[in-house]
């Protein structure tokens, strides 16, 4: 098998075969080699250690790179976006920073429900093509798993759409992707009047389909003030779980909604977003097993504040970090930008923010066996940075694009 050999490499970032889901202070350790070697097999991380452990000869390899003075790092695991989507949002962002809020905006029949509008409009091959362009987008910026929610449809034929495309992306690229139904992303304006008329919906003519068709992975709610109540979020992943999605919920982006507690009652995969979140919210996440997933870039986006990573990971919670690519909160879905974020904003160290972007991420697509950090065994899913003088430069040089190369599944893309 024609092996690919890095060598020289000044730092081998999440080298570890004893990876584990990270909680509190265990996510400042992250496990690196000095003057490394990384040897890929196929698709497949094959060996790795000290370069002056190295037995092999260069001339062995039909592939050899001198990373001398780069850092390798695992490829970022982005376990939160809604990349599927038709058009942009720019009008609605400009009246933002003229005063409206994001719940105006909404009210007013913006936001969600225009996205959904847009969405209706185009035909899936479109919707596929778009996709599939900010899907090599963020590859490119080192993304080598992604997790992809549905919600822009709110109709039954507008879901099953927007899960064909995730589908269809599935197998169009080589990086893992995970697929969501988030059909209760907000009431479609035909049942404003009328909650429990959408949820029926979801339940009895939505979900079938998606289970009989194997289109999802995962169930989510948009648990928030205004859109779904805790109750009517149980009830939803309930009937999800009974297809075998799991809970990944979004929770506590506006207001304290209860997303939190509700989502580790159902044992959420994740709760994700957590602007708002309040002691006894952080108390439950810290003694769950449901990860807490951070997303820097919206509340940026949004001129929120930021979630309280610090004290989040102070109490002993789980973290990951995601872009939550999507038109109207996020319209970026670079990971260096969330982790430099993460850093600059909510104070978290380098290190925690690479370990929240690499392995918690793949904790939160349940990806942990396949990627999230330079494992034997795993994917070979890497970033190659230029040379560059630390792994702290890396948030530090914010907004600069580090990367020399990005390998997936052992390829190297462009
Ligand atoms: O995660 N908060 C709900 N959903 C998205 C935003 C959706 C939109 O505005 O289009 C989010 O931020
Ligand atoms: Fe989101």
């Amino acid at each position: 098998m024609p092996a690919t050999l890095i060598g020289n490499i000044k730092l081998l970032v999440n080298a570890t075969e004893n990876f584990s889901l990270l909680k509190g202070k265990d996510l400042s350790v992250l496990p690196c080699i000095e003057n490394a070697y990384l040897i890929i097999e196929g698709s497949v991380i094959a060996e790795y250690g000290l370069i002056r452990h190295l037995k092999h000869k260069v001339e062995d390899f039909a592939f050899h790179i001198n990373a001398a003075g780069k850092i390798v790092l695992p490829s970022w695991c982005d376990s939160h976006t809604h990349i599927v989507f038709a058009g942009s949002r720019e009008g609605e962002f400009t009246d933002k920073i003229k005063g409206l809020t994001y719940e105006e905006i909404a009210a007013k029949g913006g936001g969600i429900l225009q996205s959904a509008n847009q969405l209706n409009d185009i035909s899936e091959n479109q919707l596929f093509t778009d996709a599939y362009g900010r899907l090599q987008n963020v590859m490119k910026l080192g993304t080598g798993a992604i997790e992809i929610k549905s919600g822009y449809g709110l109709t039954v034929e507008g879901e099953l759409k927007m899960l064909r495309v995730i589908n269809r992306l599935k197998n169009a690229v080589n990086i893992p992707i995970k697929a969501t139904f988030l059909g209760a992303h907000t009431f479609p304006l035909l049942y404003k009047e009328d909650r429990k008329g959408y949820i029926k919906l979801i339940i009895e003519e939505m979900l079938p389909v998606i289970a009989k068709n194997n289109l999802a992975d995962y169930i989510d709610v948009f648990c928030e003030k205004g859109f779904y109540t805790p109750e009517e979020t149980e009830l939803l992943c309930k009937a999800g779980l009974q297809y075998g999605l799991k809970p990944k919920i979004h929770a506590n982006q506006l207001h304290i909604s209860g997303g939190v507690q509700t989502g580790i009652k159902l044992n959420a995969i994740s709760v994700d977003h957590l602007e708002n979140m309040d002691n006894e919210a952080i108390y439950s996440l810290a003694h769950s097993s449901t990860v807490g997933t951070l997303l820097p870039t919206a509340a940026f986006f949004l001129r929120m504040p930021f979630q309280p990573a610090r004290q989040m990971i102070d109490a002993g919670c789980a973290i990951a970090l995601a872009s939550d690519f999507n038109p109207g909160s996020s319209p970026s879905g670079n990971m260096n930008f969330v982790v430099a974020l993460s850093c600059i904003q909510m104070r978290m160290l380098p290190e925690e923010a690479i370990n929240a972007a690499t392995i918690n991420g793949a904790y939160a697509m349940e990806l942990q066996n396949e990627v999230g950090s330079i494992t034997i065994g795993k994917k070979a899913n890497l970033v190659l940075t230029r040379a560059i003088p630390s792994l702290h430069y890396i948030p530090y040089s914010f907004g600069d694009n580090l990367i020399d190369r990005v390998m997936l599944n052992g390829e190297w893309i462009s």
